[in-house]
């Protein structure tokens, strides 16, 4: 595992040290991201349909994301190069269940579920060493695991110091050659180039000087993230060629409010019938000692996966790439 060893995380370490965190550079987009990609992620995990023991959060930074793990997983392995983010995991977002790692010694001598990686891809601008990191984790990766990922693409690839933006078509053949397979993917919004309109909102509003704490967590809370239009960040999960897969249907979309609507006005009344029919039947036959009774559409009980409730029925709305 040498080419992890020659990782030099005093970049990061120096991002860290100045901003806290080695998230966004820019303060009022990290306050407003942040959350939004742990509200997106927290859905995605609750209906990724992989067994729900152990993950591992790979460039954790500050563990915001391996803490969110820990609420779905039993045993949670952060781990970063950058020894400042591993101090601040540490105090911030340490847990019952979280182990935070400086170092990959017998990182990859266990099996994980779920591996996810949060833009760190992007930051490893070497494609053999991406390669190295990509094959350790789909060999760790339990039949059936997922490996979840995020980062940014562009079309044509842009190259700086410490970011290597490539294109798609590229990571999915670094990826595949690694032993990964994707499942499915989404779109995720970009702050710059494909921001939401909440997005737009809230900037706007802490230029001008009137954002309010209340106000951000409202538009937080009302955004999807998820965007079906072009955007350069996308979310992709891969299963390890070769093993059983996970299934797809992560992305699916939450239920919207007409929906909701539909589903309660058609199983009101199909209870309506359905009582009716009871009651007439009781009326005509008292010999009738046991009914057997059933809604005939999806219920507002959950599918439970392992240990984690399913929030919506998996298998529809999978948004394109
Ligand atoms: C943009 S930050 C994202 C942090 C975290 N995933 C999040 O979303 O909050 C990228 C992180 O990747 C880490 N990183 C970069 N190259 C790495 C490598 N080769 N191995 C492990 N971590 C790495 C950095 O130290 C940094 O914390």
């Amino acid at each position: 595992m040498g080419h992890f060893e020659t990782q030099d995380g005093s970049f990061w370490d120096s991002r860290c040290l100045k901003n806290g965190h080695t998230g966004w550079g820019n303060r009022l987009i990290h306050a407003y991201d942040q959350p939004l990609r742990l509200k997106v992620f927290g859905q995605l995990f609750a209906r990724l349909n992989v067994p729900h023991f152990a993950a591992l959060d790979f460039g954790c930074g500050v563990g915001d994301f391996t803490h969110l793990l820990g609420r779905s997983f039993v045993h949670v392995v952060g781990y970063d190069t950058s020894a400042s983010a591993i101090q601040v995991a540490l105090r911030q977002n340490a847990s019952t269940g979280i182990t935070y790692v400086n170092s990959t010694d017998r990182l990859f001598t266990r099996s994980y579920d779920c591996v996810l990686a949060i833009t760190v891809f992007q930051h490893i601008t070497d494609n053999q060493e991406l390669v190295a990191t990509l094959k350790e984790i789909s060999t760790s990766l339990s039949p059936g695991g997922a490996c979840i990922v995020m980062d940014a693409y562009f079309r044509r690839s842009k190259r700086d110091e410490y970011t290597y933006i490539r294109r798609y078509e590229e990571f999915l053949q670094l990826a595949e050659m690694s032993g990964l397979k994707r499942i499915e993917s989404a779109n995720f919004y970009h702050p710059s180039r494909r921001p939401t309109l909440r997005f737009i909102v809230y900037y706007l509003a802490c230029r001008l000087e009137c954002m309010s704490e209340k106000l951000r967590e409202r538009l937080i809370r009302g955004d999807r993230g998820l965007v079906n239009g072009l955007s350069p960040v996308k979310i992709t999960i891969f299963g390890r060629t070769g093993t059983g897969l996970p299934p797809p249907g992560a992305f699916a979309s939450p239920v919207g409010i007409f929906e909701k609507i539909r589903r309660w006005v058609y199983s009101s009344a199909a209870l309506r019938i359905r009582t009716h029919r009871l009651s007439s039947s009781f009326a005509s036959s008292s010999k009738t000692s046991a009914v057997s009774y059933t809604t005939p559409v999806a219920t507002s009980k959950s599918p439970t996966c392992g240990r984690v409730k399913l929030l919506h029925p998996v298998g529809d709305g999978t948004m394109g790439s």
